[in-house]
């Protein structure tokens, strides 16, 4: 049987959505209005955090969060990497200075050490990115004593110590693009932060820079959320811990189906509750596994397998002599494999012995 590598549905609930749609489409308010009011309420309750602003999208999400939290043009930013290059090009765009850190290849995220590396008198904000569903240091981050703005486009539902991702830092950002664990029906994001001040100035940058539509204070951006998307996702995110906890679910079935004897799992923190966006392995080839597996229907994919400081674009910030060694192995051993809130036992049983078969013959 076909297993993909992850399959996008709405989880049953198409039907709510159509009528939530409906209901949106007749009211004749399609851009921000009460509908996004409501999701920003109901998602900053959900996380702990006092407010949520809804953007575009993640990456705007990640330049206006920068440029609230007071990075100006000059202003270094330290980050990983190893992520998606929205990130680093958010930070471009925030007219900032990236500077990127390591990341330990066992968690895929940075660490304390990592970030302490590239700091400089100039660092002014630190981002470190839940890559994957796991959950970076981010709190402890704060200690470092400058503003912490988590990419937690990844890592929706996530905790560590006991609090979610997206409330460790300063402000966090999300992405609601379909393919995250909590994702609407099109481009969508969110910043969220406990800092009225912050979420003010996000307010502002979202809306051309203007508190009351008349006088513009800034030059900011068209970056709102659309309030279709805001009633598809307030009908989500009610299963989103549901939907989590079948994700790990699909996670412990692997190990108890016999990964670890053939592949380096996905790395497992006693205080952190992972969101397992994906299910990501590290083994020394992991790109003729995965073809193995795609004869046999298997969907397995390699992540970021340039990292974003080897990006032609990033090239003038690449670090002196290139060395990130974590990234690098990151980016050179990971391998995707199926995950997702409907993954069945006996799909995980299919491709686990599926990885013995190919590894045993390869
Ligand atoms: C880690 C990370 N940061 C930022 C983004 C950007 O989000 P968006 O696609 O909504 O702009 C994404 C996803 O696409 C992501 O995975």
């Amino acid at each position: 049987m076909p297993v993909p590598l992850f399959a996008t549905s709405l989880a049953g609930r198409h039907e709510d959505i159509v009528l939530k749609l409906a209901e949106v489409t007749a009211s004749g308010r399609y851009i921000l209005g009460p509908e996004v009011e409501a999701f920003e309420e109901e998602l900053a309750l959900y996380l702990g955090v006092g407010h949520c602003v809804g953007v575009g999208n993640g990456t705007d999400a990640i330049t206006i969060a920068l440029r609230a939290l007071g990075v100006a043009p000059g202003d270094e930013v330290v980050l990983p990497s190893f992520t998606f290059y929205a990130t680093a090009e958010a930070t471009v765009n925030a007219g900032a200075t990236p500077v990127f850190c390591d990341v330990d290849p066992a968690t895929f995220c940075v660490t304390e050490e990592t970030v302490r590396a590239a700091l400089t008198p100039r660092t002014r904000a630190i981002v470190p990115v839940h890559l994957f569903g796991n959950v970076a240091p981010a709190a402890q981050l704060r200690d470092l004593g400058l503003p912490v703005l988590e990419d937690a486009a990844q890592a929706a539902g996530a905790t560590r110590a006991g609090r979610r991702a997206g409330a460790l830092g300063q402000a966090a950002t999300f992405s609601f693009f379909p393919s995250k664990n909590l994702g609407g029906l099109g481009d969508g994001g969110a910043v969220v932060t406990d800092d009225e001040d912050v979420a003010a100035a996000a307010r502002r940058l979202r809306f051309h820079g203007s508190e009351d539509k008349r006088t513009h204070t800034e030059v900011g951006y068209n970056s709102r959320l659309d309030s279709l998307q805001a009633a598809a996702l307030r009908v989500l995110l009610p299963d989103l811990d549901a939907a989590n906890a079948a994700r790990r679910t699909a996670a412990s079935a692997y190990r108890e189906h016999g990964l670890p004897d053939l592949l380096e799992p996905p790395s497992l923190e006693a205080e952190v509750e992972h969101a397992y966006h994906l299910y990501v392995v590290r083994t020394g080839r992991p790109d003729e596994l995965a073809a193995t597996l795609a004869a046999r229907g298997i969907g397995a994919r390699g992540y970021y397998r340039t990292p974003v400081h080897r990006q032609p674009a990033m090239a003038r910030w690449a670090p002196a002599g290139g060395a990130l060694p974590g990234t690098d192995e990151a980016a050179r051993t990971n391998l995707a494999l199926p995950m997702g809130p409907e993954l069945r036992e006996r799909d995980v049983a299919e491709v686990v012995e599926a990885c013995a078969v190919a590894l045993a013959t390869g």
